[in-house]
């Protein structure tokens, strides 16, 4: 059974799109976006940003650029995010407030509307 999202909360959108491995466009999840959406699960109570939400997302459009990030409604895109950057991105972003640099997709920083990406089925 899913979890009805919180309209109150700040929310971490992570690609969690399968194809198959004959599929050249590739997908998030064959990037790791599984380990990457614990991982956002984790840091978020290590570093008690319990206002923050982090949950599975159909393919954002960006595959290329997988594991694709987007933090709503900051309308902030994060690209080849891997486990290993999740502690900085939620330090930086949520705690410091200036989204981390050198891992956001600025092309795709244009306004969305929440139905765009407020549905996790793909
Ligand atoms: S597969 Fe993740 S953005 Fe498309």
């Amino acid at each position: 059974m899913e979890m009805p999202l919180d309209s109150e909360k700040k929310r971490v959108y992570v690609c969690h799109k399968l194809r198959p491995e004959t599929d050249a466009r590739s997908c998030c999840i064959r990037r790791g976006s599984e380990s990457v959406l614990l991982a956002f699960r984790e840091e978020i109570g290590k570093q008690h940003c319990e206002q923050i939400e982090a949950v599975e997302s159909k393919c954002l459009g960006a595959c290329t650029e997988g594991c694709v990030v987007l933090v709503h409604p900051d309308n902030i895109w994060y690209g080849k995010v891997t486990e290993a950057d999740v502690a900085e991105i939620v330090h930086e972003h949520f705690i410091n407030g200036k989204p981390l640099e050198r891992l956001q997709l600025k092309q795709y920083s244009v306004p969305l509307k929440p139905l765009e990406i407020g549905n996790p089925k793909i």
